[in-house]
């Protein structure tokens, strides 16, 4: 895969993009600018057309998501945000999850075993990141296909390039987004209950505790990394597993591969392709410099392809490669995923248990793929079992 991303390597390691933003491509160099906290920042607000037009579009001060969360914030306020999260959401929260995760995949398998045939992201995909995020935080009751509907859209605030069209309906959703989980937050102030979302209203570290409009950025962050990246790595997974049918026969041979085949999948086709960054001093990245206030997109995908780290097999899938845990699938440095163990658990327990209950599990059509740069992902498998 990713031919696109071989040729832009291959040509230039730091490329000016003529949208007016710079593309690192090499393992090394992603992960050197990931992991330098000094002259980078991750800063959403900075001026930057689209999200000028995004937070026009939301009403200026209604603009949560962009602003207010860890994953937009650099030191101090990174390290507090991330700290207060943290302390609810622990490995030990997580690992607890392992038998509902199990009982939801094996409600999704009956289902497609009843139907024969079915889209997997439909019954598998989606669902099991969605509930489990849901149910982690114990979410009230809501309008789901309208929060889905959302948070897709949301998403693409992540993207280097838009419309200003699209930049409306980011702005748009973003709003809306904001004000359902207020309401949500509200609800379960009057309602609290053993989860995370109570965990987090309560949450307190040295004493500091999150304002409210810090705890509904985090709440949103959660809610929409919890699903619309774990949504890709299962679905992206089976079709790559299934488009490679001596790795899924030695998948079936020994399961223990399991751990081993679900970090190599995040390097083979990445739910993340990419992570932005903004320069507030000169920078220098292999060879180049780069001014301050540029956007600087490190793609993690094409680093996770890179030969002259993973050698001339890059672009094979090798579910035994000895070193597929050191893809950058989660990123590195102080925002590597908060919920890499969650993410991990989820595929291990989907793509384990799909593969051993359905031995003939086919391809039924056509996979259709959800048009983003980012969060790129199978939107549509047509599966038979
Ligand atoms: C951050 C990928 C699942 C919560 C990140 C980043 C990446 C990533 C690449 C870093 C972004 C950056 O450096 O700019 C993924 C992938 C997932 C996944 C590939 C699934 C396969 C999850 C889940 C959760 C989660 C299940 C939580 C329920 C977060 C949070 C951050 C984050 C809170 C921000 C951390 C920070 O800024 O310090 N994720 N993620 N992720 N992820 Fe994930």
């Amino acid at each position: 895969p990713y031919p696109h991303y071989a040729e832009i390597r291959e040509e230039t390691a730091v490329h000016e993009h003529p949208l007016g933003f710079w593309y690192v491509s090499r393992y090394d160099l992603v992960t050197a600018l990931l992991r330098s906290g000094q002259s980078v920042e991750t800063r959403h607000l900075a001026p930057h057309p689209v999200r000028d037009e995004m937070r026009k579009a939301a009403g200026g001060d209604d603009w949560r998501l962009g602003g207010l969360s860890m994953l937009d914030r650099d030191p101090p306020d990174h390290t507090r945000l991330r700290s207060l999260v943290a302390k609810v959401f622990t490995p030990r929260a997580i690992n607890a999850l392992a038998p509902r995760i199990t009982e939801l995949v094996d409600a999704s398998l009956d289902r497609m075993a009843e139907a024969g045939r079915c889209d997997l992201v439909d019954e598998l995909a989606f669902p099991l990141p969605f509930t489990v995020i849901a149910d982690m935080l114990g979410m009230p009751p809501t309008d789901e296909d309208r929060l889905r509907e959302l948070t897709g859209t949301l998403v693409r605030s992540l993207e280097p390039v838009g419309d200003p069209d699209l930049a409306r309906r980011i702005g748009e959703a973003d709003a809306e987004f904001t004000r359902l989980t207020a309401d949500m937050i509200e609800w379960k102030r009057a309602n609290p209950a053993d989860d995370l979302l109570t965990a987090l209203i309560d949450a307190e570290h040295e004493g500091d505790v999150l304002s409210d409009d810090e705890l509904i950025a985090q709440v949103g962050l959660l809610y929409v990394a919890g699903h619309e990246t774990t949504v890709n790595l299962i679905s992206n997974g089976v079709v790559a597993l299934l488009s490679n049918p001596d790795q899924l026969k030695a998948l079936r041979a020994d399961p223990t591969l399991i751990d081993n085949a679900v970090e190599e999948l995040l390097r083979y086709d990445s739910p993340v392709q990419m992570s932005r960054r903004i320069t507030t001093a000169p920078v220098e990245i292999g060879g180049q410099e780069i001014p301050t206030g540029s956007f600087v997109i490190a793609s993690l995908a094409s680093a996770n392809h890179d030969p002259a780290f993973w050698g001339e097999d890059a672009a094979d899938l090798v579910l035994n490669r000895p070193n597929a845990r050191h893809h950058v699938s989660f990123g590195a440095g102080p925002h590597h995923c908060l919920g890499a163990a969650l993410a991990r658990l989820e595929g291990r327990i989907a793509l384990g248990r799909l593969v051993e209950r359905f031995p003939d599990l086919a391809l039924d059509g056509a996979v259709e793929w959800n048009g983003r740069i980012n969060l790129r992902g199978a939107a549509k498998v047509p599966v038979r079992t």
